[in-house]
């Protein structure tokens, strides 16, 4: 393992102005993208679907990496370069989800477990060997009544770990991302708890399994209200919760923050982003690594029709750029009209 490469990596993975693309969507999740624009979801539909967005004029002033998934690392453009060779020749790191997705933690109901750990080593050198230069695994901790247990912080971040050593054996930097899902109708207060209770054991086990934190990037949700909660916390409120709780549980080695969008709409997502950056002062690079708010509008303006590719990468296109505002602090409410 060499230390400087990776940590050369992680920086250019956060470079100011720019954040990571999140397109690595398991074959089932983007049938269900897919479902939305009545597209049938086939090797073809779904490569096409990635050019459109990877062929973006400009992407790369905006787009420091992609996580790509293990069908489109092993797939070319329309124009016959394969994705990773395209993305790598435009400045833009190529990424790979790694992890085989949350499965029901047994004995603890509501809980899960993300898996993929066993034969992880094979994967990544080969991985490597395609031109991935950073990895991607999801822990996955749902809010309800009873749960998230402290166990399922502890395996989740006891696997999240391993991962990264792994990762960073094999030169490939780790996106580390405990995600507190925001799809319940808990409070502000209450993800606040649950995101310090996880980023207080992704960071032990991070100690412990001997990770170089210079090496790696975080991938966190925002602290926020759940989507059916009736009182949502303000856009200041975000901001102000979730610098507060990232301060407490970060150490300043690590050298980015990349955000997931986890549901927000892509202004709230941008807005949010922006207020964080307007804290100011902050110990790490804080971007970026959103899937739905950069895809949703050019998913639905690309359709699916040829026709529509200029339509879809200039919604593509705009969001990442008003990310790439706000990254800085520079995106105000409205700015996309
Ligand atoms: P969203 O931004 O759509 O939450 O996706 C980011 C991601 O990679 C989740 O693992």
């Amino acid at each position: 393992m060499n230390h400087s490469e990776l940590e050369h990596i992680a920086k250019a993975m956060v470079a100011q102005g720019k954040g990571i693309l999140a397109a690595d969507e398991s074959s089932g999740t983007i049938k269900k993208r897919f479902d939305k624009i009545s597209l049938e979801s086939t090797a073809d539909s779904r490569r096409a679907y990635r050019d459109m967005l990877f062929t973006t004029p400009g992407m790369q002033d905006h787009i420091s990496g992609v996580i790509l998934y293990d069908e489109t690392l092993r797939q070319s453009s329309l124009a016959g370069v394969p994705f990773a060779k395209h993305l790598t020749d435009l400045g833009v790191v190529p990424g790979i989800k790694v992890d085989m997705g949350a499965k029901a933690l047994p004995g603890f109901p509501g809980d899960t477990v993300t898996e993929g750990l066993d034969g992880l080593r094979e994967r990544l050198a080969e991985y490597h060997a395609l031109g991935a230069r950073f990895a991607k695994w999801r822990g996955v901790i749902d809010i309800g009544e009873d749960y998230p247990s402290d166990f399922a912080l502890e395996a989740n971040a006891h696997a999240l770990a391993r991962y990264a050593a792994l990762c960073q054996e094999a030169g490939i930097v780790p996106i580390v991302e405990p995600e507190v899902l925001m799809d319940g109708d808990h409070s502000i207060e209450t993800c606040e708890q649950v995101t310090s209770a996880a980023l207080l054991a992704v960071f032990a086990q991070l100690a412990a399994q001997h990770v170089h934190l210079e090496g790696m990037i975080l991938k966190p949700n925002m602290v926020i209200s759940g989507k059916k909660n009736a009182n949502r916390a303000s856009p200041h409120a975000v901001a102000e919760a979730t610098v507060r709780t990232l301060k407490r549980h970060v150490p300043s080695a690590v050298p980015g923050i990349a955000f997931l969008s986890g549901g927000q709409s892509p202004a709230e997502a941008a807005l949010h982003l922006s207020l964080i950056n307007q804290v100011g002062s902050l110990p790490w690079q804080v971007t970026f690594s959103y899937g739905r708010a950069l895809q949703d509008a050019a998913l639905l303006a690309w359709a699916g029709q040829s026709a529509n590719v200029g339509a879809g990468q200039r919604e593509f296109g705009k969001w990442a750029r008003l990310n790439g505002l706000a990254r800085s602090g520079r995106y105000t409410a409205g700015m996309e009209a």
